[in-house]
């Protein structure tokens, strides 16, 4: 049974994922309105990314007989000024995400919930790679600041990725 700490952390962490979900959501939207249809299809994996994440906890909490109710979502922003600006804030947002996992794994280690814990580790290892591919990306379009050919380019490399759905834990 888990206890109402670390249950309470766990739907915490459920909203956010589920900002996640929203926020990129947002920001396919946004990328669809200008005809980058890669960086939109890139956005579109992180979506369903997120929604994964948050079910994997959703799904956990549950199994360990928790409860789970859902809080309202906040609305996510819906304009930016440039694609440079959108993957600057992605890059922010996983980091904020990564410390809120850290902070899951504090309640953890205080309500000595070992099996949590190695739980969490999933996601710990899944949010470095979230800020290195955002990272990654971000550093790209620093690179190409106002070349609209080099922006192409790599809209089409993003086009390519495809949403393998994550097994968690
Ligand atoms: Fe669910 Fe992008 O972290």
């Amino acid at each position: 049974m888990i206890s109402e700490k670390m249950q309470n952390a766990f739907l915490d962490q459920i909203n956010k994922e589920l900002y996640s979900e929203y926020l990129y959501l947002s920001m396919k939207a946004y990328f669809t309105s200008l005809n980058l249809n890669g960086f939109a299809n890139w956005m579109d994996c992180q979506v369903k990314e997120e929604r994964a994440h948050a079910m994997g906890m959703f799904d956990y909490v549950l199994e360990r007989g928790g409860n789970v109710e859902l809080e309202a979502i906040e609305k996510p922003d819906t304009k930016w000024a440039s694609p440079l600006a959108v993957f600057k804030q992605v890059l922010s947002h996983e980091e904020y995400v990564t410390s809120r996992i850290n902070a899951l794994m504090d309640v953890a280690d205080e309500t000595k919930d070992r099996a949590a814990l190695i739980f969490l580790n999933w996601y710990l290892k899944e949010q470095v790679e979230e800020e290195a591919t955002a990272g990654g990306i971000l550093a790209q379009l620093e690179l190409i600041g106002d070349d609209k050919h080099a922006l192409f380019a790599l809209d089409k490399e993003l086009a390519q990725r495809v949403f393998n759905p994550p097994v968690i834990g």
